[in-house]
């Protein structure tokens, strides 16, 4: 018995080395120290042994169970450690994780550049809000009702009376309501157009809007401002033209032109081969809007203008789709 005990160790040695799973393992540990194992099958046989040597062979098995429990536990814990992840160390090799570091959207920082300009000549900002009544965005402005000049803009209605502005002109309204001259403001901000989308208009996009009413405020004197405001923005050798125009809120009305940045007035693709850009339409504020806001029409005159951002920095950027400026796909955002 103890003869076949000894036999059991050493197979059991050599098995174990044989272990290079855990399935493995787990058929050494069945073949030797599950309840029908080996090592158990030696015990149910001590019943046959005369009782004077049961005390020797019990403790012999005894320690042969203990063995084998002791290379199966080691060989477990072996298997275990191999399967863990190494130590972790500092490889102080590796490149450095780069750093995000964000940028101003192109809107923003053509906006920016827009107020630094405005500020430089006087005018505050003032701000409304995006969801407006007929009243401010078009009555009060001189759109009368039924009259065509409303499909000039092509509005998203909320209710019969309430819309979300399709310009930035009716802020001149709640600015001049709240207000007695002189008023010097501009006023940026989000609007709003029903159009079908493409790659040239956007159902959003930003204006800004300028407002100046004073006692004997003149053309000349609008001309001017935007003339300055015009080579602070697009320099110095920029050459522009007033043409004349229609809005129902201003009277005389015009839009200004430059000679396009890119080609200088030769023609390309940017001008559409005409040479010029059209930038802002502009005009002296219409008595009617004063008489909407209770101003005195014979004391006081004043001018208006408004420009669209997007336009703006599409030229300036050189970017040619609209859509691109609302979709905030970082590729793009990070080149400015
Ligand atoms: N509100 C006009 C538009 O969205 C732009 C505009 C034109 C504003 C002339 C003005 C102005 O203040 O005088 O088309």
């Amino acid at each position: 018995m103890l003869d076949k005990a000894q036999e059991v160790k050493q197979t059991a040695l050599q098995e174990i080395n044989l272990a290079k799973t855990f399935q493995e393992l787990e058929s050494f540990r069945i073949k030797f120290l599950a309840r029908k194992g080996l090592i158990a099958d030696l015990f149910d046989r001590m019943r046959e042994l005369p009782s004077d040597q049961l005390p020797a062979v019990g403790k012999s098995l005894n320690e042969l169970r203990s063995f084998v429990q002791a290379l199966y536990e080691d060989k477990k814990n072996q298997l275990e450690s191999a399967q863990k992840p190494k130590k972790e160390y500092l490889d102080l090799t590796l490149p450095g994780r780069e750093r995000w570091v964000g940028s101003k959207h192109p809107i923003t920082q053509t906006l920016d550049e827009i107020k630094r300009i405005f500020f430089g000549m006087g005018f505050g900002i003032a701000t409304g809000p995006e969801i407006e009544d007929d009243y401010h965005n078009f009555e009060a402005l001189n759109f009368p009702p039924d009259h065509p000049a409303r499909d000039m803009q092509d509005t998203f209605f909320v209710t019969d009376n309430i819309l979300l502005r399709t310009h930035t002109s009716p802020v001149q309204i709640r600015v001049m309501e709240q207000r007695q001259p002189p008023v010097q403001v501009i006023v940026p901000g989000r609007v709003y157009r029903n159009e079908a989308i493409s790659a040239r208009s956007y159902c959003l996009f930003h204006q800004v809007e300028g407002l100046y009413v004073d006692r004997g405020v003149t053309f000349s004197e609008l001309k001017g401002t935007l003339v300055s405001f015009t080579k602070q923005f697009y320099g110095s050798d920029i050459k522009y033209r007033f043409r004349p125009s229609f809005f129902p809120f201003t009277e005389p009305s015009a839009e200004m032109d430059i000679t396009c940045f890119l080609c200088k007035g030769s023609g390309c693709r940017v001008c559409k081969y005409a040479g010029w850009l059209e930038i802002l339409g502009c005009g002296m504020v219409d008595p009617n809007v004063f008489k909407f806001v209770g101003y005195d029409t014979e004391a006081y005159s004043g001018y208006a203008f408004g420009m669209g951002i997007e336009r703006i920095a599409m030229l300036r950027y050189g970017i040619d789709d609209i859509r691109i400026l609302f979709e905030n796909d970082v590729r793009f955002l990070k080149q400015f």
